[in-house]
């Protein structure tokens, strides 16, 4: 930052690194583990880069103090403090109750509360007043998710000289689901700040595009709409990845070697090890996906002790209504699944409500024949292209829903309707019982696409088309 500046500013709800607090009261700063930060290391100290996000905690528990910006490995951190309420109404109220399950075809329903819009466009204010404060003259500033779409205009009205991009994660709905929002329009208007929108599919940059015509009345050309004030903002689709290198460089190591084969004991040494692994959240699918596993048991297709299936549930969001409802759902569907399928030591199901250090999913990656990823929409779902990179053997099946966003890449996956509980059931026997030779053929073909598109070809295509528009 350096006095004149960053020249590229991320701004993402979540800071690079959150701030723990030790045992003895000490606070440290850890490195968050997901594929954005490592892909953004490089680029971002190369040009000076500034991360502005929320360290993870509120106000409350730093006793109401700011936390001043600070450098952290090459990177400049500039931290965004969030108080209890805003906490509520803006993380788990409006971008968690109300845009997620919006944006995510209403598999829940989501609800709309005019304190929660008042919170999200206070602390989008604070976002984009940050980055206008950080960046250098004529900067690059990468907006991310949807939690902060209204910081491109407001970020704008700051500062006009800067070039501004926006990532959405999470897919971006049809206008018929979109236009149940009240604040609709400002949604709109507030990417519209951006010069470049990215979605995850082509079909979420089409969505984009109809309801910024419809809506807002702009004049569009294919990709690009014209503003009455001569800007042109584009929307387009850049599918996001994952550093593949890293991920096979671990899976590996005689480590991670030696622990795929512990877990393949501690689980009895079964035949066929069948594995899902997400965030505990509604949109994921788990409870279809472990009733269908129990079908087969009870229709005889599959054995217990000759088949399990290890669910891992990451702990999300806990406080939100509908998260809570879920967790009690999936914990009395596994109960009644293993107190009536399973059998002394060998449960059907091994259920865990944990995270895990990388290290410990790429055992598990290598530990399962069928990873089973069925999630009623998502963006993308990086979990299927971790599987698919850890599998350096070309051995083991993956059953991927058309509706996450990495089924467009991995066509040599088994496909399911995750709606379609007997389509789903004979996928995963097809996948479980696949020719070895069958299930090279297909893992190979979706180890050269991963390989080929890792997060760094992905923020590169974002940041030269950001440059150049
Ligand atoms: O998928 C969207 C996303 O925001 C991811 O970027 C993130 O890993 C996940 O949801 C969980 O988000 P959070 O714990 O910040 O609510």
């Amino acid at each position: 930052m350096s006095g004149s500046g960053a020249e590229l500013v991320v701004v993402a709800n979540r800071l690079a690194f959150d701030r723990v607090v030790e045992d003895d009261g000490s606070v440290a700063w850890r490195r968050s583990p997901g594929g954005l930060v490592s892909a953004l290391m490089p680029v971002m100290r190369a040009n000076h880069g500034a991360w502005i996000g929320w360290p993870g905690d509120t106000t409350d528990e730093t006793d109401g103090a700011e936390i001043e910006p600070f450098e952290q490995d090459g990177l400049q951190l500039v931290p965004v403090t969030m108080s209890t309420r805003e906490y509520e109404e803006f993380y788990e109220g409006f971008s968690n109750a109300t845009l997620w399950p919006l944006y995510h075809d209403l598999v829940a329903k989501p609800e709309f509360h005019r304190e929660w819009w008042d919170a999200y466009v206070e602390v989008n204010q604070r976002f984009a007043r940050r980055a206008a404060e950080v960046a250098a003259e004529g900067a690059v500033v990468w907006v991310q998710d949807y939690q902060l779409q209204l910081v491109p205009q407001l970020l704008r009205e700051l500062r006009p000289d800067l070039r501004i991009g926006f990532y959405l994660h999470i897919p971006f709905p049809p206008a018929e689901l979109f236009q149940q929002l009240p604040w609709r329009r400002q949604i709109l208007e507030g990417l519209l700040g951006a010069d470049l929108v990215g979605f995850q599919l082509p079909g979420g940059a089409q969505n984009f595009i109809r309801l910024v015509r419809s809506r807002v009345g702009h004049k569009t050309q294919r990709d690009t709409i014209l503003l009455p004030d001569g800007r042109e903002v584009r929307a387009r689709a850049f599918p996001i990845s994952i550093d593949a290198e890293s991920y096979e460089e671990m899976a590996r190591t005689d480590a991670v070697k030696a622990r795929s084969e512990e877990i393949r004991t501690v689980l009895g040494d079964p035949r066929v090890v069948f594995l899902g692994i997400d965030r505990l959240d509604y949109t994921k699918g788990i409870f279809a996906r472990l009733r269908a596993f129990a079908e087969l048991l009870v229709d005889g297709e599959l054995e217990v002790g000759d088949a399990v299936f290890v669910q891992v549930a990451t702990p999300s969001r806990e406080r939100v209504d509908q998260y809570r409802m879920l967790r009690d759902e999936i914990d009395r569907l596994v109960g009644r699944i293993n107190g009536d399928l399973g059998s002394i030591g060998r449960p059907a199901i091994s259920y865990l409500h944990s995270s895990y250090p990388p290290e410990e999913m790429a055992a598990l990656y290598r530990a399962a024949d069928v990873m089973v990823v069925t999630p009623l929409r998502d963006g993308m779902n990086l979990v299927a292209k971790e599987y698919v990179a850890c599998r350096y053997d070309d051995d083991g099946a993956l059953v991927l829903s058309e509706f996450a966003g990495a089924a467009a890449e991995l066509r040599q996956a088994y496909l399911v309707n995750p709606y379609d509980i007997n389509g789903m059931k004979a996928q995963m026997l097809a996948a479980a019982r696949a020719e070895p030779k069958e299930r090279t053929r297909r893992m190979k073909a979706m180890r050269k696409t991963v390989h080929e598109h890792d997060v760094d070809a992905w923020a590169r295509a974002f940041l030269d088309a950001l440059r150049g528009t």
